[in-house]
This record gives structure tokens, C-alpha cells and sequence, in this order.
């Protein structure tokens, strides 16, 4: 909504539900007059990947805003091995091989071309309660970060969006001690995030809050940066 919006950007729009997507294409059409491409793909598949890179490769796209993920909430050994295995395959490793072929369709273009990847202020706190989660997110940073280096003069420049909890379906099933509260808005978060993409920041904490948090994860004992992290999540009984 918003690359359409303030940079007039013609979208390709990436999700699961089909209906999801159509009903957002169509949002745009009648409030921006943005013509967009939906792909129904799943990320974590082979197949779906497969599709979604040729679509970034037919229509020519110079950025890529990788934000789909998924979450697992509670006691590490009380959720199931299964939510873990879906959990990785979409956020590590469905990640990492899209981020490869789009990584390789830029490099081809003549256009300078950016990514985006959207991680978690819990990649730099640790997320206990949202362990894997938090794993899965610490390694999208550390990934980028190295191929921000690797990619220099590649003319493919990469960065990471690093927000704190954001008032998503995500955070409403994240089982939140104070419900809302200290969520940042949405729209507002993705506003922050395009920015960044369009801008090509190699790093981007949104909001005077998330910066004051990341400042503490990288100055404080990292054993009560994990504790002060797990204040919002609701403890078992
Ligand atoms: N909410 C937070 O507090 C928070 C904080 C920090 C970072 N983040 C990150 O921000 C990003 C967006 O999360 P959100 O809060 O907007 O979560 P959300 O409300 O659950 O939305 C997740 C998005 O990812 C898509 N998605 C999930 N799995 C997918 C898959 N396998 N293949 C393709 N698309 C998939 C979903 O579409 P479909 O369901 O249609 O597939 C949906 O558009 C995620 O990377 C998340 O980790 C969120």
C-alpha cells in the first residue's frame, strides 16, 4: 500500500491466500490506480519460490520487500516439532533460497536494484517464549549482513528492517501479557519500511523506542537483555 501510494511503485503482491491478495490488488487499483500482480505462493515450498522468482524476473522488478513469516509461541519444549519444521522452512530456509535467485535475477539487471528483509529487534535480544522465532530472525540478520558486504559494487544493495512488535495478526496470537499496548501501528511500520527499501538502509530500527531497545541489547549483559525480553510474553502456569 504504501510503495503504491507515496512512490507510485506497481507491486507484485506475495501471499498465501489468494484472497487476501485480490482483495488488496484491488484496494490499490480503486485508491491509487496502481495496476499490481498477485502470485499465490507459499515460500517454504520449492514450487512456490519457483513462481515467485519468475515473476520478479518477468516483470522486470528492481526491489524486493521480503516480509513473509511465521511464528511459534510458548515453552520451547511444549510446542510441537512440527510447528518448528513449517517455521524454519518458511523463514530460514525458503528465505535463503529466494533471497538467492532474486540476489541472482538483480545482479543481471543494468538498473540498481534493493532488498529488504524484514527481521526482528528478537534476532538481537533473544525472544525467549518465541525462541525458534527469534533464532529464525537473529539468522535473516547475520545472513544480510554478510552479503551486504559480499554484494558491494554488485549494484544489488541489501538491508534489514529490525522493528520491535508490531500490531499484526502475528502479535495477536503472540499470547501478550499487555495485549496492544506497545505495538507499533502497522501502516505506520510499513510506511518505516519502504522508506528504508526505497532509501537502500543497510539497517533500520523503526521508532525512538525499538532504537533505545536495540541500544540496550547491544550495550547490556546479554543475560538480562533475555529476561527484560520476555517481560511481555505471558508466563505458563
Ligand atoms: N508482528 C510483529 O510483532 C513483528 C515484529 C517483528 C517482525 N515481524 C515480522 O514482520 C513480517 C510480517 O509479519 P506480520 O506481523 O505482518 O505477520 P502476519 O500478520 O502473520 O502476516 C504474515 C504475512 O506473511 C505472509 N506469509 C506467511 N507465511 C508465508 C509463506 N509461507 N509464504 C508466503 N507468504 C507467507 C502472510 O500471508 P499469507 O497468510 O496469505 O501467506 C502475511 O502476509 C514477518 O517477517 C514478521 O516476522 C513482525
Amino acid at each position: 500500500m504504501c510503495l503504491a501510494g507515496s512512490y507510485g511503485g506497481k507491486p507484485i503482491l506475495v501471499g498465501r491466500r489468494m484472497s487476501a491478495l485480490l482483495d488488496l490488488q484491488s484496494e490499490l487499483a480503486s485508491r491509487f490506480g496502481v495496476v499490481s500482480e498477485v502470485v499465490a505462493a507459499d515460500q517454504s515450498t520449492e514450487d512456490g519460490r519457483a513462481r515467485i522468482a519468475a515473476k520478479v524476473e518477468e516483470l522486470d522488478a528492481i526491489a524486493a520487500l521480503l516480509a513473509a513469516g511465521v511464528t511459534s509461541v510458548g515453552q520451547f519444549d511444549v510446542n510441537k516439532i512440527s510447528d518448528y519444521h513449517s517455521l524454519i522452512e518458511t523463514n530460514v530456509l525458503g528465505f535463503t533460497d529466494l533471497l538467492a535467485c532474486i540476489v541472482n535475477i538483480f545482479k543481471r539487471r543494468r538498473s540498481e536494484t534493493a532488498i529488504l528483509a524484514i527481521s526482528s529487534l528478537g534476532a538481537e535480544t533473544s525472544l525467549p517464549y518465541q525462541a525458534v522465532y527469534g533464532a529464525s530472525k537473529a539468522y535473516i540478520t547475520t545472513l544480510i549482513q554478510a552479503l551486504s558486504v559480499e554484494l558491494r559494487g554488485a549494484g544489488v544493495s541489501v538491508g534489514t528492517f529490525v522493528p520491535g512488535g508490531i500490531d499484526t495478526a502475528m502479535a495477536a496470537h503472540s499470547d501478550l501479557r499487555w495485549g496492544r499496548m506497545g505495538l507499533m501501528d502497522a501502516d505506520r511500520c510499513a510506511a518505516l519500511a519502504v522508506e528504508a527499501l526505497v532509501r537502500q538502509r543497510r539497517m533500520t530500527v523503526p521508532g525512538l523506542g525499538n532504537g533505545l531497545a536495540y541500544l540496550a541489547s547491544r550495550t547490556l549483559p546479554r543475560h538480562l537483555v533475555g529476561r527484560v525480553a520476555a517481560l511481555p510474553y505471558r508466563r505458563p502456569e
